[in-house]
């Protein structure tokens, strides 16, 4: 790992991984490239450790003449893809746009790859971060999903990547390429963009607006505090066999509820005054289609490569609260933004109040299997 490109490096996973990969590798080059959409920012790399290592070039992956320049000139060796669009429910506003970045963009990154390292490129790595919503949602007392599960998107987003992912393990089979997948939950953490459910609930909560809270609350998300992720995407790069996927997860199934009010008792804490935040909480109209549960089973990556989480989700939402917190400048630049307010309101100005027939699951019911 001498010359790394990231994608996405300035969004949320991705601008983490490259203050990770800075840090904990000192003789690594990192080029990142990134389109700068509405989810990317430069200012997500203000704070890089030993900054002179990195470059960051402004573009697009599916410009395949630009990714076969930068691999050729900085001689890259490994590849660490996050750029996608990334959020469901913009996904079900304009599927178009999620099939032309996650998949029309990978199928590009994934030519330019194959035309400059050539067929069985052994020294080299192609890392694709993927998702659980590729696995489609569970039942209550289903088991937590394995790399072998198959494949029930529900989502444009959850299709895009599975479409994303198939085509990876292609290039894998078909041209030697060495490809390695990380299938992640839920992210949070520093840098996540206020559309997401932890980051939009902090933000709304610090300005004492309503947190819409999709139908009933019920669902079940798998959270891991994004640290723990880059640690992760780390080790399979260091240690990943070639052609494997690894599920990546913080191993908690709490229902959003009850996130939302871990979130409210850790900023009652932090802001007496305004206590109890929790009387913001509002339910709203639910997504369609909205999966209701994931869980995945991260057995392998514990068993082969020993990576486990080191932060408890009440630690790192705190750790994510206090990041929020002292960041507020960040946050309210990006609120002021007239494309995010016109997005707040296309998702939830006309969202109405969610249906009373739903079926309420809490986590207390569900038999999660590590
Ligand atoms: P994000 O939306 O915060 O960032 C995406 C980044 O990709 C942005 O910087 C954006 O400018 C860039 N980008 C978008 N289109 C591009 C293009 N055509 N060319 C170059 N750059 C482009 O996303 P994130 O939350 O950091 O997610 C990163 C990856 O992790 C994605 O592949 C996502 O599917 C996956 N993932 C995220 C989560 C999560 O909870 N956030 C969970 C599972 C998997
Ligand atoms: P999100 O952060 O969008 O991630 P994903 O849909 O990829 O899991 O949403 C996480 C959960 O929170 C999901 O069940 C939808 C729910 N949610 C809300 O209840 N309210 C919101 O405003 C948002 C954005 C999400």
């Amino acid at each position: 790992m001498k010359n790394v490109l990231v994608t996405g490096g300035a969004g949320f996973i991705g601008s983490n991984f490259v203050r990770s990969l800075l840090r904990s590798a000192p003789a690594t080059r990192v080029v990142n490239l990134d389109a700068l959409t509405y989810a990317g920012s430069v200012e997500n790399l203000k704070d890089l450790p030993d900054a002179g290592r990195h470059v960051f070039v402004h573009g697009d992956i599916g410009d395949r003449p630009l990714v076969e320049r930068l691999l050729r000139a900085h001689e890259i060796d490994t590849l660490v893809h996050f750029a996608a669009e990334s959020h469901v429910d913009r996904s079900l506003r304009d599927p178009g746009r999620f099939i032309q970045t996650n998949l029309v963009g990978t199928s590009r990154l994934l030519e330019a790859v194959h035309a400059v390292w050539g067929e069985g490129a052994s020294a080299h790595r192609f890392h694709h971060i993927s998702t659980d919503e590729v696995y489609g949602p569970l039942s209550p007392g289903d088991g937590a999903r394995q790399e072998t599960a198959p494949y029930h998107p529900s989502s444009p987003y959850a299709a895009s990547k599975a479409g994303a992912d198939h085509l990876v393990r292609a290039y894998g089979k078909t041209y030697g390429i060495p490809v390695t997948i990380t299938n992640c939950s839920n992210n949070y953490g520093p840098y996540q963009f206020p559309e997401k459910f932890v980051s939009l609930m902090i933000a709304n909560a610090l300005e004492g607006k309503p947190l819409p809270v999709y139908g009933d609350g019920g669902q079940i998300r798998d959270w891991l505090f994004v640290e723990d992720h880059c640690e992760a995407i780390g080790q399979v790069l260091q240690r990943g066999r070639p052609g494997e996927t690894y599920n990546v997860a913080g191993q908690n199934q709490p229902t959003n509820l009850e996130i939302v009010q871990n979130i409210c008792a850790l900023l009652d804490d932090r802001r007496p005054r305004q206590a109890p935040h929790s009387r913001l909480i509002q339910h709203v109209a639910d997504r369609p289609g909205h999966d209701r549960r994931y869980a995945l089973d991260t057995g392998k990556i514990r068993r082969d490569l020993g990576w486990r989480p080191r932060h408890s989700l009440h630690d790192g939402l705190g750790r994510t609260v206090d990041w929020y917190l002292e960041n507020q400048g960040w946050l309210d630049a990006i609120r002021r933004r007239a494309d995010y307010q016109t997005w707040i309101t296309e998702n939830y100005a006309n969202r109405g109040a969610p249906r009373t027939d739903a079926a309420v699951i809490h986590s207390s019911e569900i038999n999660a299997t590590p």
